[in-house]
Order: C-alpha cells, then structure tokens, then sequence
C-alpha cells in the first residue's frame, strides 16, 4: 500500500545522477538494447573483443578440410569460443541447443565453388534467425565483384529485417582471387559496407590495417584465411589486434592446426590478453601435451 511506504528521500539517493554507460562497443551507442545486448553475445564487454569460431564454409565448399566431422572435430572447440559462425543446417544438427555463446548465422549462399561464388541471394528469413535466436546474421559482400549490386542489396535487406528485430548484421568482404588485397581496396569494401548499415565488418588483414580499422566507424574482426604455420596465424591475430580489430573470426587456422583445441586457446590469448605471438604460441606448445581440452577458465 502507497500510504505504508516509509522510504527517506535518502533511500531514493535524490542527489545521485541516473547511470547512463556508454555501450563499449566502437559505433554502436545508439543501438537499440536488443541489439546492444546481442552484441555483448559477440563481443566480451570485459576485452570489447571477439574470438568468432568459423567454420561456415561448407555453404560452398562442401565437407572440406577439417570440417569432414563436425560433429566430432568441431563441437568439442565451441566452449573455447566466444561465438560461432556457421549455417543453419550445421547449427540444428550438430550443435548442442545448450550452447550459450553467440550464434553468427550464414545468411546468404547459392553458388558452389564450381559457379560464379558473387552470384549469392538471402538464404535465410528472418523468421528463422529470430527461432533460431541468433545474434547476428553474416551476409558476403563482394565490393568490385561480377555481382557487387546484388550482393550489397542482400546486406541492406538483411540490415533492415535485422533491425526490426534487434539482430546484428555482419558485413563479409569477399574478395576474388583476381583481386588485389590491399589496404585501399579493403577501406574502400570495410567503409561500403559500414554505411551501408552493417553492424560489424569481416575482413583481411593486409598492410597499413590501421588506415582500414580508422576509417570503418563500426567494429572489424579478421578472417584467418588459408592455413598458415600457427606460430603465422598468431602473429596475424596479434598484429590485426593491435591495429585496431576487434577480434577474429577464424576458421582454417584453428580447425586444421595440429591441434586446433590448443591452438582457438592460445588465439584467445592474443585477442583478449594482448599476448605477443611467442608467448601464445610458446602457450599453444605447452597445451599440445595436454591430453584433453580443458574447460574456459
Ligand atoms: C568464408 O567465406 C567463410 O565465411 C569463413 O567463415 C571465413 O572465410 C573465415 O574463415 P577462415 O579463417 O578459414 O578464412
């Protein structure tokens, strides 16, 4: 009852401010919560960074190299993941509904490595992502590509449906063989897809990634990319960390590595401990003795 209310003008801290955080993530204050509370599904709020397992590319490629069973080879990787990137079709038959970290769905696809890879269309509703409680959806952008329009009308399309419903957009900049990676083309794709609408951005490192991570508005995480010598990949992980990313989504670098379970453990060290690439990798070697994957601390 209103009138038993006995509560002193001290218990209401009258001449305390209300608490009004800025949300940590580059770009992204004026996000709605929804949104902002699926991107802490993303992104530690402890580092503002991410370690995206990826191992999505069956969606064209087929049961490559690593990802014959993901049932066995991979699952037993996700507790060591802040999130995971990966279709639909993987999602419900291999990965255990009890998994909390954040879900990235692959949400465009069509052509297989024998066609046109630009030629892609929206391969998800939103009605799926939202069953499926993802928190974001990745879309492949091929900026310069034979189907540059198309692909970017599939990123904004997804943007609009994914803020309807406070579900993250992941820009992907695809480039094609024919193309030079460098750091004006990979500005010119990271900032395309920025303004466009794109929650966070997916790209390469490259030379000069400052001038790439400066000028995107929105966060970038890091594709790993083809198989490198892990001792390679952590110095990448390292360097792009320090060059402004926010993160990686790595997919080759930890499934085919020697030992992937040890290998995704010393990425995390690099990505939110700020290890150099000899101590991580010095960490990877300690871990390889180790007979069986140990629990996230
Ligand atoms: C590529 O199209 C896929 O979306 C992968 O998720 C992405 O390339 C990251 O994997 P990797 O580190 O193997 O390059």
């Amino acid at each position: 009852m209103a009138d038993a209310d006995t509560a002193s003008a001290k218990s209401y801290k009258v001449d305390v401010p209300a608490q009004s955080e800025p949300f940590f993530l580059k770009g992204s204050n004026n996000l709605d919560w929804g949104m902002k509370n699926r991107l802490s599904n993303i992104f530690s709020p402890e580092s503002g960074r991410t370690v995206m397992l990826a191992f999505d590319h069956g969606y064209f490629l087929g049961p490559t190299s690593g990802l014959e069973r993901v049932d066995l080879d991979i699952v037993p990787l996700t507790p060591f993941a802040d999130t995971l990137m990966l279709t639909r079709g993987i999602l419900r038959t291999c990965i255990p509904p009890t998994y909390t970290g954040g879900i990235v769905l692959r949400a465009s696809g069509g052509p297989s490595i024998l066609k046109e890879l630009s030629d892609e269309q929206i391969a998800v509703s939103i009605d799926e992502a939202i069953r499926l409680n993802v928190a974001a959806m990745a879309v492949q952008v091929f900026i310069g590509g034979q189907n540059e329009t198309q692909s970017i009308h599939n990123m904004t399309r997804l943007v609009d449906m994914g803020n309807r419903h406070g579900i993250a957009t992941l820009g992907v900049t695809a480039v094609g063989t024919d193309m030079v990676r460098d750091a004006k083309y990979i500005r010119l794709a990271t900032r395309i897809c920025a303004e466009l609408g794109a929650s966070y951005v997916k790209t390469y490192y490259v030379d000069g990634f400052d001038t790439v991570t400066a000028s995107c508005p929105v966060p970038i995480v890091i594709a790993g990319g083809k198989k490198l010598p892990e001792v390679d990949a952590l110095q990448l992980a390292h360097d792009a960390i320090q060059e402004g990313a926010s993160g990686v989504d790595m997919g080759r670098n930890i499934f085919q590595a020697d030992n992937p379970a040890a290998m995704i453990q010393a990425v995390r060290k690099v990505v939110h401990e700020n290890f150099k690439p000899q101590e991580a990798y010095q960490y990877y070697q300690t871990l390889k003795t180790e007979p069986t994957p140990s629990p996230l601390a």
